[in-house]
């Protein structure tokens, strides 16, 4: 069974999927870290996030930069949403989210474009969405535990910018599936955003 998850920043989908891996027993791949991984990579040798070719060869980043600690900072996050408008930056990780998709077994993958462009014949398709002041709210909560200190505003005015960068890009813009259930989590909290989830996953089946 192959689930998609997509949705904006900050919208739960992470923790959705995360769950819904867990319940059902699939392998999880949140497909932002390796946005994340090919911004960082930019970044770390002095390039420019905005640029094709320096973003496209930094796609060959080493696998354990994935469980690098600041791969998850909000500055990486404004890199990946760089690096992602370029089509060969997609391409280039195109067919390490498919072969992930297709273990036998299947697996959950979370993102922008897995329903409509990753896994477009996925078994469930979600797409998980909130306000943009509940996401601003959830990703404060979570960075001031973090210990980095932003204003809700600042964080509002981010996720303002890289809403639209994710909806107005030319490849693989963030869109709702056709076939996508809409999971609001603007008035659910994590248990109940989690229970909805698996309820459209067997509905779905
Ligand atoms: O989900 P996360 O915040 O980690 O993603 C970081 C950035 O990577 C997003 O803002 C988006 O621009 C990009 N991304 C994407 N396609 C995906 C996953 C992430 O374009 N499947």
């Amino acid at each position: 069974m192959i689930i998609a998850v997509d949705g904006p920043t900050a919208s739960g989908k992470g923790t959705i999927a995360k769950a819904l891996a867990r319940h059902f027993g699939l392998p999880h791949l949140d497909t932002g870290l390796l946005y994340r991984a090919v911004g960082y990579q930019v970044a770390l040798y002095g390039g420019d996030p905005n640029d094709p070719s320096e973003a496209l060869s930094a796609t060959n980043f080493p696998n354990e930069l994935l469980g690098h600690p600041d791969l998850r900072s909000e500055a990486t996050g404004g890199l990946a949403s760089r690096v992602s408008v370029h089509p060969g930056v997609r391409r280039a990780l195109l067919q390490r989210q498919q072969a992930f998709a297709g273990q036998p077994g299947g697996a959950v993958l979370d993102g922008r474009d897995i329903g409509t462009v990753i896994a477009p014949n996925a078994d469930a398709k979600l797409f998980v969405t909130a306000s943009v002041e509940a996401r601003a709210k959830r990703r404060w909560q979570e960075m001031r535990d973090r210990g980095e200190s932003h204003t809700l505003l600042e964080i509002e005015d981010d996720l303002r910018r890289r809403d639209e960068r994710d909806q107005n890009r030319e490849t693989a813009p963030l869109t709702v599936a056709p076939d996508a259930f809409v999971l609001d989590t603007t008035a659910l909290d994590k248990d109940a955003s989690i229970a909805a989830a698996i309820d459209a996953v067997l509905e779905a089946k």
